[in-house]
């Protein structure tokens, strides 16, 4: 089978993409697929390129410093020019059996890629158009959740039309510090800020704007981070779930990508069966109140009185060195290599 791997993309998790990507290329059974890679760089061009150690700077491989611009192809260091995909290329797009995308947040996993491929009738791994689409939205989300019965942090979302009228004070009276203040839109704690003052709170609000045109301002729920991953379509089954520990104030883009002792992740999380019960429960819950298909890690918080709190859904979760998807299977018997089988084959069903 013909298996394109989408990656890199327009959005601030460009970089956490490329290594998504090159691990899923380096464990991808090669007897059985035969890979082509389709990279999109930080302007929103696609190149066809066809080495795996292409997707990261050999020279820099732990790379992602967040603004670091990329020129052009430069995405792909060491690609050339005339790998560029035309439409007398070799490898057209259409000729594929099924499509992988591992492209994080706008446009790639906001069921926008979705539409294109699903108008280029190519079948692809992980959510459609709808399930992606109102993960993506944190907003969208939380009401869908909330709809069906299941528990999030209370809180406000806010377009930047209305900036003005967010006020710190009574938001302070109503949601108590620190607060959290988030895009709507975004992924890997990009734009996400904790904030426990006036400044930190203004600070926070137009740094969150600089990502989307709508954002949160959510009270802190106090409890432990476990993640879940969901894997089906029609019968999703969970994994273990993991718990993440972060070393300093919560688990930042920097905790997650950039400083490697930022946070530990333990799996499988230090719970009892009834609790990693009901969470995988929930997690199955909101797979299926948010539409989704194929994957996605359900991110909650275990509160002190074991509520289980649903912080989000992540329809194309990351597939890097540190991420929990691929390891939180690992653990509950699924390899690396036989999970990205299950989702090729879940998506071609
Ligand atoms: N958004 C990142 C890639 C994650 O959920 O793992
Ligand atoms: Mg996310």
């Amino acid at each position: 089978k013909k298996v394109g791997i989408v990656f890199g993309g327009k959005s601030a998790e460009h970089e956490v993409s490329l290594q998504s990507a090159k691990n899923i290329v380096d464990a991808i059974d090669s007897d059985k697929y035969e890979v082509y890679l389709l990279g999109i760089d930080k302007q929103g061009n696609w190149h066809v390129n066809d080495r795996s150690h292409y997707l990261i700077n050999e020279e820099d491989p732990k790379l992602i410093s967040l603004n670091k611009t990329n020129e052009g192809i430069a995405v792909i260091p060491g690609a050339e020019k005339n790998q560029i995909v035309t439409s007398n290329s070799d490898t057209s797009v259409d000729q594929l059996d099924v499509i992988f995308p591992i492209v994080h947040g706008t446009l790639g996993e906001d069921g926008s890629l979705q539409g294109m491929l699903r108008m280029a009738n190519i079948p692809f791994v992980g959510s459609s158009v709808l399930g992606s689409a109102i993960s993506m939205d944190k907003d969208i989300a939380k009401r869908l959740l909330k709809d069906a019965g299941l528990k999030v942090a209370k809180g406000y979302a806010y377009r930047s039309v209305d900036k003005e009228s967010i006020n710190y004070e009574s938001l302070k009276e109503d949601l108590g510090l620190p607060m959290f203040i988030k895009p709507a839109n975004q992924g890997s704690s990009v734009g996400v800020h904790k904030v426990e003052n006036e400044e930190q709170f203004y600070y926070a609000i137009n740094d969150a704007f600089q990502f989307d045109h709508k954002l949160l301002v959510e009270e802190a729920i106090l409890g432990r981070e476990i993640e879940c991953a969901v894997l089906g379509n029609e019968k999703p089954a969970a994994s273990v779930p993991g718990e993440i520990l972060p070393t300093g104030e919560f688990y930042s883009y920097e905790a997650k990508y950039i400083d490697e002792t930022g946070a530990i992740l333990q799996i499988p999380a230090k719970l009892e069966d009834p609790v990693v019960e009901n969470i995988q429960h929930i997690a199955l819950q909101a797979f299926k109140a948010l539409n989704c298909e194929g994957l996605a890690r359900v991110d909650v918080f275990l509160t002190n009185d074991n509520e289980i709190v649903i912080n989000e859904i992540n329809t194309l979760p990351g597939f890097t060195k540190i991420s929990m998807y691929p390891k939180l299977w690992e653990e509950s018997g699924v390899s690396y290599r036989e999970l990205i089988e299950k989702l090729i084959e879940l998506a071609i069903e």
